[in-house]
């Protein structure tokens, strides 16, 4: 249950520094629409039973590079109990990309995860030492295969090719907004 996850705060954090209508202008850009959420809602129903094989995957992923396991690691050696911590939140955003409205509750969380992967934030939901700040050119070159690694999934339920396709884009649509708002901590102010 979502109440239970250490470390989850949705409800919970400040205000995001970017506005409800510059929302809705990133979504207009990325061409996200009603279809788009309906898409997200039946993907969420499609994932919602598949979300630790997930991310039995990107765990697999981060865990196999060295260059990304080291963000969890402090003198290289990667720290358990924060690899443990952040999955748990992190199967809680599958289902909150795909289901929960995108609101001022959501636009805020989005804000603190932005800050959790910064220096701002990072280590201090967890209280642990790890090295400071994820760089913000893995935060973009995570687009991709937080992307193309969900289609198997959602092939998993039975839905026609072009029902996949559209969940598929939608999904694509929303990470690249998501990833777009994390992004703000490292931008020059004004820049964003
Ligand atoms: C935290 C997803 C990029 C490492 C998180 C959380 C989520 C997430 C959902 C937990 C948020 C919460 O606290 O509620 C993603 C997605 C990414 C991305 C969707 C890009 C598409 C990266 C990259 C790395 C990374 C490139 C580097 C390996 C971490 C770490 C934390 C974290 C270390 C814990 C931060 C803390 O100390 O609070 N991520 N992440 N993430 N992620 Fe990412």
């Amino acid at each position: 249950m979502e109440k239970d996850i250490k470390g989850y705060a949705y409800g919970q954090v400040g205000q995001s520094p970017v506005s409800i209508a510059d929302l809705e202008l990133l979504k207009k850009t990325v061409l996200f629409t009603e279809e788009d959420e309906k898409n997200l809602r039946l993907a969420g129903e499609v994932l919602k039973d598949q979300t630790n094989e997930i991310l039995d995957l990107w765990y697999g992923f981060v865990g196999g590079n060295e260059h990304l396991v080291h963000y969890f690691s402090k003198n290289g050696q990667p720290n358990m109990d924060y690899l443990t911590a952040v999955r748990a939140r992190f199967e809680q955003w599958i289902m909150d990309l795909c289901n929960k409205p995108y609101d001022q509750t959501w636009l805020n969380y989005q804000h603190e995860i932005a800050l959790r992967h910064h220096s701002s934030k990072k280590n201090k939901t967890d209280n642990v030492d790890t090295v400071p700040i994820i760089h913000y050119r893995y935060m973009v070159a995570f687009i991709f295969p937080i992307t193309a690694t969900i289609k198997g999934f959602l092939t998993k339920k039975g839905h026609n090719i072009e029902t996949v396709e559209a969940m598929y884009s939608a999904w694509f649509k929303a990470v690249t907004l998501t990833v777009i708002l994390w992004t703000y901590p490292y931008i020059n102010k004004n820049e964003f």
